[in-house]
């Protein structure tokens, strides 16, 4: 395996096991051998972002510039999509003056899928509505296995609100294709039953699982999600937090991650998330070199169609 099959970069439950591993092992050889050319070098790429972000965006920004791409970021208010014209229209504006690549974060789920069918750039996730962000789960995959050698058969615990987490869906396809022992938890408002036909185990109680886990990743709570939910973020805390008190009770080897943003004190403690045992920062550094690593074989798998 050599190249990613596909244009674009959608979800991980499009991509095989073996491109999967090409993308981690890529993205370490850029973390341990830096750069020896520029492969992106006349290369364009646009940030498209529709809703807020500090990691995915900046760490795409950096990613495409250490490459030598030319990197755009596209203000989504100060454009002409406040004057009408579609997502659509402006994605192929901006592919005819040059933009090879577009990583787009959108509210819709599915958007991204909706625009790559209709242009010849590649499109990259960087998150749609509650669906997917595969490139979280792919430097959360990298973080993983840099902390623990290789993740099957390890038992990963996701903790937080699943029904509207994009990171916990991609994670869930790709995790499993490297062989985890996935266990869901949270609250039945924010872990539906159904979740189990990905083939995952459901559990309501983080008390229950903690001794037994390998892997702990909480997820970002929305307060106010959680008043529509008929949660009291006290009760979510009481239950659910990731803090000194649980994480005793783990294995001595538990590590923690978490996606970000994270709401300290409400899903982790602060002395957690700065500790040795959190990887949340390390995520946060591995998330350039996935980023690089996406860009580059996204290159490749261009040039090899052109060919
Ligand atoms: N984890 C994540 O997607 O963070 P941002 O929203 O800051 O990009």
């Amino acid at each position: 395996m050599e190249r990613l099959k596909s244009k674009d970069l959608l979800d991980t439950d499009l991509l095989t096991k073996e491109e999967i591993l090409l993308i981690i092992n890529t993205a370490f050889k850029f973390k341990e051998g830096g750069i020896k050319n520029l492969p992106l070098t006349g290369e364009v790429v646009s940030l498209l972002f529709f809703e807020p972000s500090t990691r995915t965006r900046n760490s795409f920004e950096i990613a495409g510039r250490r490459l030598g791409a030319i990197v755009i970021s596209m203000d989504t208010t100060g454009s002409s999509l406040v004057k009408g014209e579609s997502a659509l229209n402006t994605v192929r504006t901006l592919q005819v003056m040059g933009v090879n690549y577009f990583v787009i974060r959108h509210r819709e789920s599915g958007f991204p899928y909706q625009i790559a069918e209709k242009v010849s750039a590649s499109i990259i996730n960087a998150g749609d509505g509650t669906r997917g962000h595969p490139t979280q789960a792919l430097l959360d995959a990298m973080t993983i296995i840099e902390a623990k050698e290789n993740i099957e058969g390890k038992k990963l615990v996701i903790v937080g609100d699943i029904i509207h987490s994009r990171v916990a869906r991609s994670n869930i396809w790709l995790l499993k294709k490297l062989g985890a022992d996935i266990t869901l938890v949270g609250p039945p408002e924010f872990l539906p039953k159904d979740f189990e036909k990905f083939g995952v185990e459901i559990s309501y109680s983080l008390d229950d699982v903690i001794k037994d886990t390998d892997i702990l990743m909480g997820l970002r709570i929305q307060r106010e999600r959680m008043e529509k939910m008929h949660i009291s973020v006290e009760e979510y805390v009481k239950r659910y937090q990731i803090n000194r008190e649980r994480v005793k009770r783990g294995k001595p080897d538990l590590i923690v991650l978490h996606p970000g943003p994270v709401n300290v004190g409400i899903e982790m403690t602060e002395d957690i998330l700065y500790s040795e045992i959190s990887l949340v920062e390390r995520q946060v550094t591995n998330g350039v070199f996935i980023r690089m690593a996406i860009l580059s074989l996204l290159k490749e798998t261009r040039d090899g169609s052109n060919t």
